[in-house]
């Protein structure tokens, strides 16, 4: 099968100037020619295929949205490959973004002092889209973002809920192949990042678009995203499913156990007792080493056993591991 998008060895080098601190440094930096070179997406490979919803994870400044102004065609590559959709992005802009769809949670691409309708109006125009589609795609994300409150607002009017749902709203409307979100829940609240993420999934769901993510928020990736690619320092550092990047890196689980007896010392081999209070324990023990039905055998072989529970490390403890501790 071939990739919906397919990426070699891909590159962006940004030279910036060198800047000298200080007095005398402020005349160094008039005069400098000196340059540092930013590898911002630092030779990367990966494929995605049709109808996948992938996540791109990474900190601040790993090179999430450099890789997606290349996939959008906004940047060219310093090096490498990359095909989306039988095209390569920045050499066939025209032809590319006819079936494609961005958003930038940073900037909206509506005008600024036009009414979201009237904005929406103008991207049937421009992608020339046909009335009937427009008017049911209208009807649909209407529905489903609740944007009727402020459909006649002007777009630097609207809060940020409500210029991210027009924005996505915006990239959809002729149908695109692919749809390429940067950010789209930064700075939302809880329920109005909650509304966009039931959105994204519909309409991967529903219509099997293809969705590429970035985010830094866990929870994202969580609900909408069964693969998830990480980035830092412009390398690729995984990509894989999320239960895989829990086994790998994971950390400790715990165990929480309620005792029906009162024992003075309830350690077990295997495990490590990290606490023990009021008839309680919560012992962590890695999954490499004993599986938690085994560990809940031995203590129940000891001890008698109340209520017992696990605990999973949750996925952004192991996302921080991995950037903290170099993992990979
Ligand atoms: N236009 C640019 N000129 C110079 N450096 C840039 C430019 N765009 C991005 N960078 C640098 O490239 C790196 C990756 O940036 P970016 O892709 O925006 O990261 P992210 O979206 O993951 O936060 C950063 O070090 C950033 O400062
Ligand atoms: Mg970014």
């Amino acid at each position: 099968m071939n990739a919906i998008i397919s990426v070699k060895e891909l590159e962006k080098h940004f030279k910036i100037n060198k800047h000298h601190k200080g007095g005398l440094g402020a005349i160094r930096n008039l005069f400098s020619r000196e340059f540092q070179l930013v590898k911002a997406v630092d030779q990367i490979n990966f494929e995605v295929q049709k109808g996948e919803l992938v996540g791109y994870l990474g900190p601040n400044g790993a090179g999430k949205s450099t890789t997606i102004k290349m996939l959008t065609g906004l940047l060219v590559p310093s090096g490498g490959e990359l095909m989306v959709n039988g095209r390569i992005p920045w050499k066939e802009r025209k032809t590319y973004v006819q079936r494609i769809g961005a958003v930038f949670g940073q900037r909206t691409t509506l005008w600024w002092d036009l009414p979201v309708i009237e904005s929406l109006e103008l991207i049937q125009h421009i992608y020339q889209i046909p009335d009937a589609q427009f008017k049911q795609n209208i009807a649909e994300f209407n529905q489903l973002l609740e944007m009727e409150p402020f459909l006649n607002t002007p777009v630097r009017s609207l809060s940020l809920g409500q210029r991210m749902r027009a924005d996505i709203c915006a990239a959809l409307l002729h149908d695109p192949d692919l749809l390429f979100l940067d950010e789209p829940t930064i700075g939302l609240d809880v329920v109005a990042k909650e509304r966009i993420r039931q959105f994204i999934q519909h309409i991967n769901q529903t219509k099997g678009t293809t969705i590429l993510l970035t985010t830094h928020d866990m929870a994202d990736v969580q609900r909408l995203c069964s693969r998830v690619m990480i980035i830092d320092k412009g390398k690729l550092l995984f990509d894989g499913g999320l239960d895989q990047l829990q086994d790998q890196f994971g950390g400790k689980r715990e165990l929480l156990v309620d005792f029906s007896e009162i024992y003075p010392d309830v350690s077990i081999d295997g495990a490590e007792v990290s606490a023990f209070e009021n008839g309680r324990a919560t012992y962590q023990f890695e999954r490499q080493e004993i599986s938690a039905s085994a560990l809940i055998g031995r203590i129940s072989s000891k001890f008698r056993i109340q209520d017992l529970s696990v605990r999973e490390p949750d996925i952004e403890a192991t996302i921080r591991r991995i950037y903290e501790e170099k993992l990979l």
